[in-house]
């Protein structure tokens, strides 16, 4: 596939961080755990588009119960940063009311995202909400609120690849890879 050690993204380089494999050994025992949690139920599994779209292709074909699926879109980056500010560019599919909700999104790093997120979905009074992230830099976090599943915890570094991206770019690429100094 997509997995060279090194990589140079618009202006910075980048090193191998997560590989291939264990990011898919690893989101195998999400799905299983999520098919196990929510065994008997439906579940509705909201992605939050752009970083989360390899991830949750990846989660959401091995969970073996019947899930319904969307998406929202949120943005908030430039570059290597936050703005802090969490804008959403694809609004909330209606009637949440009285359903098992699942957020699947890349990472939670200042969790400013799904704070928002998660304001905007309890007003419409679902079953449960929860969310699942592939990454999570608990360093980064100003808010309380923590995946309920989740691949790994980081350091507070930048990272690219499997969706994630600096400037737009790097999404393609199937491992994971973090700033070099
Ligand atoms: P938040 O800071 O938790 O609100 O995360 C907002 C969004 O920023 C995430 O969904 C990612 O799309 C993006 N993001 C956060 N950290 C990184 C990173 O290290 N690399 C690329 N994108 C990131
Ligand atoms: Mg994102």
């Amino acid at each position: 596939m997509n997995n060279p050690r090194e990589i140079k993204v618009h202006d910075k380089d980048f090193e191998l961080l997560l590989s291939e494999a264990e990011i898919a050994e690893r989101i195998e025992q999400m799905a299983n755990q999520i098919s196990v949690d929510y065994a008997n139920k439906e579940l509705h599994i909201i992605g939050v588009l752009t970083g989360a779209f390899m991830f949750y292709a990846e989660l959401v074909k091995r969970i073996t119960i019947n899930v319904r699926v969307s998406f929202i879109k949120t943005s908030s980056y430039q570059g290597l940063k936050s703005t802090g500010n969490v804008h959403f560019d694809l609004a909330f599919p209606a009637k949440l009311t009285g359903e098992h909700v699942l957020i699947v999104d890349d990472i939670l790093d200042t969790g400013r995202s799904y704070k928002k997120i998660y304001n905007e979905i309890r007003v419409q009074n679902p079953a449960s909400v929860k969310l699942a992230t592939l990454l999570y830099k608990p360093s980064a976090n100003t808010t309380t609120y923590k995946p309920n599943y989740l691949g790994f915890e980081i350091e507070d570094k930048f990272v690219v690849g499997f969706g994630l991206d600096y400037n737009h770019l790097g999404r393609n690429y199937s491992s994971i890879y973090q700033l070099k100094k």
